[in-house]
């Protein structure tokens, strides 16, 4: 039976449309940016007089190949090889232009001398410099006033590439967690790999660990790439372990980033294993610079203190237009996070999930709206932050104790809260718990808590964020309803 178009169908094409847009240009930028581009310079640390036994200091190795091929960056851009060893260094900086490529069994070890000799005006300063803060953030994270830079850092870079043939990047991160336990460490400590305003960045075919033995407790090092304020990034292909008993040892984090696709990784470590930020209070709120369009794809993972993909807590600069989708998440605390608190301010809204398995997992989905952390004490707590149109879809879990703990902020509830075909398999006997939340559901087992209750579809898929590929069809023969993809 034929029918005419309605003013509904018009308008459910174009949210279609719209939507279907930013994904398809999202999902060939992942493909296009070039990883596999040769340079026409190539040298390798060893010219440099670089000793790759694990005891021979590299820093200064490192920043002079840096420095002679920063006159290669206009001319095509270079490569700086690290061959099979272990190669010792402190924090060095990247340039435009450049690939860093780490053959085969080729490791890269971060120094543990104690940053605390520098300050002393010993003469390895280099090691571990101490750097500003992020203005997003106010403060270091973990201490006030500045941070350490990170072991592999850039800034207002572009056109860098760090791969190779499963070499391994480790921060050594024990050290630096006897040093903050013992409050020794004066600054928030480094990342293992930082880079900051750039654009056109590959990471891949590597791997990331932060103590080479696997038995010992808490690291410090953050086991992060931290992305903080780019677009156009590339992650693929990595393999990033940390003990998962290791606090904030966090994975990947793009921070007030755009444009970023993370696809094919594994992550096993003691934090979330991909935490999209954008600033944090008041700083975040006025520094105003949000995550926007990150693709995640193909994730597997475990973490034992985290959680597989956490938005937040820091959102105060906005987090919009997240798509997530092919992820298997196991042993873990919780899958799906979405942490923030009063005070944040700022937004996250239009976030997709999709295609999700989880086994051994506590919390399937959760939100936190009292999460707390403040900088200090001049957070505005009338700053509310609004989380709505939040999709998640086709999601399945076995020994899974809670569906959903969903706890929005009274006076601000979470709203367009969608769940779309989740089926868990759940120990708990109030498997949903909602307060303040807003939103629809359909086929979901078992059954949602009363607040998401009401249908999708026919009536509220515009309400839903990216839903739109799934019609009612109202034309249908059959009594039942029945949801058909394009
Ligand atoms: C990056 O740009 C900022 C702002 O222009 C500047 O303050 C900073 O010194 C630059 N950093 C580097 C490493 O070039
Ligand atoms: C980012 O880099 C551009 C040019 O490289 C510079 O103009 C801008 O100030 C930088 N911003 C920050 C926050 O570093
Ligand atoms: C992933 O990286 C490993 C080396 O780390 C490589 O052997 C493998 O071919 C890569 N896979 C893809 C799909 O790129
Ligand atoms: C890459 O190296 C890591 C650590 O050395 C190892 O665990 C992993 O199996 C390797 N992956 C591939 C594809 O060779
Ligand atoms: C990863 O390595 C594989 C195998 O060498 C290669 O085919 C692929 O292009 C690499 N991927 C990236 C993004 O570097
Ligand atoms: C769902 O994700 C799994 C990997 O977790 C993948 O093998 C499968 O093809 C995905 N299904 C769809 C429909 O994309
Ligand atoms: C529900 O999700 C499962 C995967 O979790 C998928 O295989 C199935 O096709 C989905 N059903 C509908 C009606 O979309
Ligand atoms: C729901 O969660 C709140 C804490 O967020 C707890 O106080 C309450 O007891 C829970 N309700 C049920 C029925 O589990």
């Amino acid at each position: 039976m034929k029918r005419s178009f309605t003013l509904v169908d018009v308008l459910l094409l174009l949210a279609f449309l719209s939507g279907a847009s930013w994904a398809v240009k999202g999902s060939s930028q992942c493909r296009q940016t070039k990883s596999g581009m040769i340079r026409p310079h190539s040298v390798s640390i060893t010219e440099f007089g670089a000793v790759g036994d694990g005891v021979t200091l590299n820093t200064k190795a490192f920043q002079n190949a840096i420095f002679y091929l920063n006159s290669f960056a206009d001319k095509g851009g270079a490569k700086l090889f690290v061959p099979a060893g272990r190669w010792l260094t402190g924090s060095f900086d990247l340039i435009s232009h450049l690939t860093l490529w780490l053959d085969k069994n080729a490791v890269i070890l971060g120094s543990t001398v104690s940053p605390l000799l520098l300050l002393k005006g010993h003469l390895l300063m280099d090691d571990w410099p101490v750097v500003d803060p992020l203005p997003s953030y106010g403060r270091g994270r973990e201490l006030p006033g500045g941070r350490h830079r990170s072991l592999i850092y850039g800034r207002n870079l572009t056109d860098i590439i760090i791969t190779g043939d499963n070499g391994t990047i480790d921060g050594q991160g024990r050290i630096w967690w006897e040093w903050f336990q013992s409050g020794t460490l004066d600054y928030t400590r480094p990342h293992l790999v930082e880079l900051m305003n750039s654009s056109g960045v590959v990471i891949s075919n590597l791997t990331f660990l932060n103590s080479p033995f696997w038995t010992i407790p808490p690291c410090i090092l953050q086991l992060r790439l931290f992305l903080w304020m780019n677009s156009h990034v590339r992650v693929q292909n990595v393999t990033i372990l940390a003990p998962l008993d290791s606090p904030n040892t966090d994975g990947i984090d793009p921070d007030s980033s755009d444009d970023v696709c993370i696809e094919d990784c594994y992550i096993s470590t003691g934090d979330d294993l991909i935490a999209i930020k954008s600033g944090w209070d008041e700083y975040g709120i006025s520094y105003g610079c949000p995550s926007t369009r990150i693709i995640i794809r193909g994730l597997i993972g475990e973490t034992q203190l985290g959680s597989g993909i956490a938005i937040g807590s820091e959102m105060s600069g906005g987090i919009s237009e997240v798509h997530a989708e092919n992820l298997q998440f196991f042993n873990s605390v919780t899958a799906i996070r979405i942490k923030t608190s009063p005070g944040r301010g700022g937004y996250v809204r239009n976030i997709y999930i999709s295609n999700v398995t989880l086994d051994h997992v506590d919390i399937a989905i959760r939100f936190t709206g009292q999460y707390g952390e403040h900088p200090d004490e001049f957070f505005d707590p009338n700053a509310l932050p609004i989380i709505e149109r939040i999709t998640i879809k086709d999601v399945t879990g076995k020994n899974i104790k809670v569906a959903g703990l969903l706890e929005g902020i009274e006076g601000d509830n979470f709203r367009n809260i969608c769940l779309s075909n989740i089926t868990l398999n759940v120990i708990s006997e109030s498997p949903w718990n909602c307060s303040y939340i807003e939103g629809y559901s359909n086929l979901v087992t078992p059954e949602t808590c009363d607040s998401l209750k009401e249908s999708i579809f026919p009536k509220h898929y515009l309400d839903c964020y990216h839903l739109s590929r799934h019609l009612w069809s109202s034309s249908n023969q059959n009594k039942g309803a029945r949801l058909w993809s394009w």
